[in-house]
């Protein structure tokens, strides 16, 4: 065969291994609103910046007549290509091959994208449409997960992993994407369990759809399992790519920095009246945020999944920036368990990734009662204090109204290193509130008096002692633990001068093998 024949030959091969499971099964994909692997890098990836690997892998069993049975590419699609000219590596699982089971040679290739990223240094990106375990490979399969696993967990920390669920993701398969950073879901057309509708019914006697017991709506709002559900894949795609334009490709370089046309001493007069004079009153923290932040843009991650704490990325002067809030909008912006551990985790990430925090404050304290104390929020809670008192970033606190109790000291106070903590001048740094704390200290004497409207009197009259006393931000500032109270029309400046200082910023914990988080 002439050289031309084999470069014929050679297309002919690449040919075929394009259409994967064959064309009525890439039409079946289509049938049921999905792209197919393929489809999806090409949408992911920057025009033409796809290189392959391992197209001609095939799986070697021969069992249950697999040995009559191949496809080029096993079921999944593996390579490099960039996202905004930065370098990333992606498998896309390809549902057509074997419903996109993971078999022997199917594992190999995920790893040795895997093992590539960690060696240069850039995000892995993992699209999931898959049956799980290929059964026919038994053992084999199982095997190729847990190798997936463990690279998985050595790359934490260290580069960026993100996961699209665009299919099925059910068993021990749900626990590669569990191990990432961040998890994206196309609502209606994915689903995420470790044991499906019908073992579920043998087991529990419940009876639930696929969608209802881990459909993406379940995942972002009840579990947290997931941190975003698109509308389509298309949309899932976007978000990646916007996810990406805030993190730095690994944990050695810091967040890409861009060019910002938004002034940087921009006042934001609304917020001098965005605080309600009645301190129960709530507002919307997101107006503060989108307020201070560059071009009003923030990427909100986990949006609805405990909604009394907001997370999510901006840009301050084209720096990235994690911001984390309590949200007085929803349960008065209480720490409760999802909360803190929704929040933890974004603080690691940030922490692990460079990336500066800013936190806004308005927090009563944390949620009282047996549900949270049988669910061990004396644990979760420790979590979101552990992650900002390890946190070495850059941390920049602005104390809002509240910043009552535990929650004051675990919110990126100065006692956990923070950075830079001003408050606004209407915050109230104290114990507890002024109506709980005069229940505690003047029981006694209220009780005392038989008058009703004495005893009003009485407690009214303590009530403004307390709040003339604790509820304003200059005792902390009397001690440092405020370095200034601001204007708050004048954050948006005030936090990007911060952030400028803190550029060069170096701290570090002791050595240690890792720590022990309360997990
Ligand atoms: C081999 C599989 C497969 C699997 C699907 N296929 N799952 N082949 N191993 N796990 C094949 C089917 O035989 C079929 O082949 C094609 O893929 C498409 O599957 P359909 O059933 O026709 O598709 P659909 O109706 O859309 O249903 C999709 C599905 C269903 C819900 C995923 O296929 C299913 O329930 N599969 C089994 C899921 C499962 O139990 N997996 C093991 C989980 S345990 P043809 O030739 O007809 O196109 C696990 C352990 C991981 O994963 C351990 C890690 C620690």
């Amino acid at each position: 065969m002439g050289i031309q024949d084999k470069i014929k030959e050679l297309m002919a091969m690449r040919e075929k291994a394009r259409l994967g499971g064959g064309e009525k099964r890439i039409e079946s994909q289509h049938q049921k609103g999905k792209y197919t692997a393929r489809e999806r890098i090409e949408m992911l990836l920057d025009d033409g910046s796809f290189e392959e690997f391992d197209m001609f892998v095939s799986h070697r069993t021969v069992d249950f007549g697999l040995d009559k049975q191949s496809y080029l590419s096993d079921g999944v699609i593996t390579g490099y290509g960039t996202i905004d000219g930065r370098l990333v590596y992606v498998f896309s699982q390809d549902f057509t091959v074997f419903g996109g089971s993971l078999s022997e040679m199917y594992a190999q290739k995920i790893c040795k994208i895997m093992d590539k990223a960690m060696k240069v240094g850039a995000p892995v990106i993992g699209i999931n449409d898959s049956g799980g375990a290929r059964i026919q490979e038994g053992v084999k399969s199982l095997g190729g997960y847990a190798d997936i696993f463990q690279r998985n967990i050595m790359a934490s920390g260290v580069v960026p992993q993100i996961s699209a669920i665009f299919g099925p993701c059910a068993g021990g398969a749900v626990y590669s994407p569990a191990l990432t950073d961040f998890t994206v879901m196309s609502k209606g057309t994915s689903y995420m369990f470790v044991t499906g509708p019908k073992v579920v019914k043998t087991v529990t006697n419940e009876i639930v759809t696929e969608e209802e017991l881990g459909g993406a709506s379940v995942h972002t709002s009840k579990s947290g399992v997931a941190h975003f559900a698109a509308d389509n894949e298309e949309e899932g795609i976007l978000i990646i790519r916007k996810l990406l334009s805030y993190l730095p490709q690994n944990n050695m370089e810091d967040p890409p920095k861009t060019v910002c046309e938004d002034p940087i001493d921009r006042l934001e007069d609304s917020l001098n009246e965005i605080i309600p004079d009645n301190p129960n009153k709530p507002y919307d923290v997101k107006d503060v945020i989108f307020s201070v932040v560059d071009n009003s843009e923030f990427l909100e991650v986990q949006r609805h999944y405990s909604p009394n704490i907001v997370i999510g990325y901006a840009k301050f002067n084209g720096t990235s920036v994690g911001i984390v809030a309590n949200q007085p909008n929803y349960l008065a912006g209480v720490l409760d368990i999802n909360a803190s551990r929704k929040a933890a985790r974004f603080v690691r990430f940030c922490d692990a990734f460079n990336i500066p925090i800013i936190t806004f404050v308005d927090v009563p304290g944390f949620l009282p009662g047996t549900a949270q104390e049988y669910g061990g929020i004396i644990i979760h809670g420790a979590k979101l204090l552990y992650a900002y008192g390890e946190a070495t970033v850059p941390k920049i606190t602005i104390i809002l109204r509240k910043a009552y109790g535990g929650a004051y000291d675990v919110m990126s106070s100065k006692h956990l290193r923070g950075d830079i903590n001003y408050a606004w001048p209407g915050s109230e740094i104290a114990v507890m509130g002024p109506k709980g704390a005069i229940e505690v200290l003047h029981a006694k004497e209220a009780s005392a008096i038989e008058n009703p409207e004495e005893k009003a009197k009485f407690l009214k009259e303590k009530e403004d002692e307390y709040k003339d006393k604790f509820a304003n931000p200059y005792v902390a500032a009397k001690y440092g633990y405020i370095d200034d109270v601001i204007e708050p029309r004048n954050t948006r400046f005030r936090i990007i001068r911060a952030l400028q200082m803190l550029a060069t910023k170096k701290d570090v914990n002791p050595p240690k093998k890792h720590s022990n988080l309360p997990l």
